[in-house]
């Protein structure tokens, strides 16, 4: 490990010694290197569904030349490189690669569960078997799912690339929402989960996110805070402050609106953590303690997983053992409950409670059940769907509730 990070450490020294020496600003107009260079392709000047690119450094000194690499579109002709098959002119555009065939290699669209769905969603498509209110799945450039999921007049929500949901909602209110939709914290918390976490016993903390998945602009580490693009994440300015000293509200970044659980008041040392965070903490010390001490501790999964936003989770025990559904806050939303031993306790989520929370000033909200759960048969202007555990609609509409797949044969599904 240590001679990597010698080497990483030596490959940057390098790599800007070597940039500062040669590449300064104005060279390739001085020098004239920009003289030779051939036209770039017109691809990514145009930008259309045939004609596509993308700009990448030139492979020239310096990058004194604009440099396109253009998209080729499906079943056009393509290499796979290697040696003996020539430059290389282009690549497969977004979501094909290249295959080899019997006459050749030609871009096609890649195999992948999201163009699966995709392709199931048009088939229905094509014989009238869509609801309304579903969406065609959206796929990235890799054929993975794309990074949100939106539930027309209901929700936007985080996924991962295997479109499951993740932790980040805000309502949906069409293109706009969508182009907002980030995700780049709630998809990293997901990441480290999946790749660091399994080796490690304890939970693994990770940037703190908002309430849409993206990025607090506050971040601390230890006891210094700095400020992080809400976006990417990267941290912005050289400004830093020490908690021994000073409150997070001295950082220009802080948002009161943000902190979920603001404690500016006081002396110093000051604090930016959660009740959550805190518990977590706490036991982590006690084990590691208890182990020092020879014990033979096998109680990891008693430390609590914190959600991304730093919180305990929307759904909460009660005292009385029963479990209702919480907002960021804390605070009970609605009284939604379930009582211990029921079936509607074990499969509790709260996702339509806290759908119709964010929705609460719109006046077409979605019913829940009394424990928070989406009502699986959702009515709405004369028509009734079935839905899935987010809300989402599954299969056709209908005017009479008792032809829809979900209807489990009685009036009970009015009450749940
Ligand atoms: C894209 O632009 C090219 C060049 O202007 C043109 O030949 C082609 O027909 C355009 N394609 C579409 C789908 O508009
Ligand atoms: C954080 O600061 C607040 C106010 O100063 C205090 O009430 C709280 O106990 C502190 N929390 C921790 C974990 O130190
Ligand atoms: C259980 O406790 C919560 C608050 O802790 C309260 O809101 C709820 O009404 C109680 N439920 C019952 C059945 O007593």
């Amino acid at each position: 490990m240590a001679s990597l990070l010698v080497f990483v450490s030596l490959f940057v020294c390098f790599g800007v010694v070597y940039s500062q020496l040669l590449c300064e600003d104005g060279f390739c107009r001085t020098y004239g290197f920009e003289v030779g260079c051939t036209a770039a392709a017109e691809h990514c000047r145009i930008n259309n569904a045939t004609h596509s690119g993308i700009w990448l450094l030139s492979p020239t000194t310096c990058n004194c030349c604009d440099y396109c690499l253009p998209f080729i579109v499906e079943g056009d002709h393509c290499t796979l490189g290697g040696p003996g098959t020539g430059t290389t002119v282009g690549r497969c555009g977004d979501g094909l690669t290249c295959v080899a065939e019997e006459n050749g290699n030609f871009c096609r669209r890649m195999e992948s569960d999201c163009h699966s769905a995709q392709d199931d969603y048009d088939a229905r498509h094509e014989s009238g078997q869509i609801g309304s209110l579903e969406q065609r799945p959206g796929c990235n450039g890799k054929g993975r799912y794309q990074h949100y999921h939106c539930v027309p007049t209901q929700t936007c929500f985080c996924q991962s690339d295997e479109g499951e949901r993740l932790f980040g909602e805000v309502v949906h209110q069409g293109a706009v929402t969508e182009r907002n939709m980030h995700c780049g914290c709630s998809r990293l918390h997901d990441k480290i989960k999946k790749s660091i976490s399994p080796g490690v016993k304890l939970p693994v903390v990770g940037l703190r996110c908002t309430s849409d998945g993206n990025f607090n602009p506050v971040q601390c580490l230890n006891n210094e805070c700095y400020c992080v693009d809400e976006i990417t994440g990267a941290i912005e300015g050289d400004e830093k402050i020490d908690l021994e000293t000073e409150p997070i509200s001295e950082l220009s970044c802080y948002d009161e609106s943000l902190d979920l659980f603001p404690s500016n008041t006081g002396t110093a040392p000051y604090n930016y953590t959660s009740p959550c965070l805190e518990d977590m903490k706490e036991r982590i010390a006690f084990l590691e303690e208890s182990e020092q001490d020879g014990f033979n501790v096998d109680f990891f999964s008693s430390v609590p997983e914190c959600l991304p936003d730093a919180t305990y989770g929307r759904i909460v025990r009660t005292w009385n053992g029963t479990k209702i559904c919480v907002d960021e806050r804390g605070q009970p939303i609605e009284g939604y409950e379930a009582m211990p031993g029921t079936k509607e306790y074990e499969e509790m989520n709260c996702n339509c409670a806290v759908t119709t929370q964010l929705m609460a000033s719109l006046t077409e909200k979605p019913v829940c059940c009394s424990n928070g759960n989406f009502r699986q048969i959702q009515c709405r202007r004369g028509a009734c769907r079935c839905v899935d555990s987010d809300g989402r609609q599954v299969g056709v509409e209908s005017t009479d509730v008792t032809e829809l797949p979900c209807y489990g044969g009685n009036e009970e599904w009015r009450i749940c």
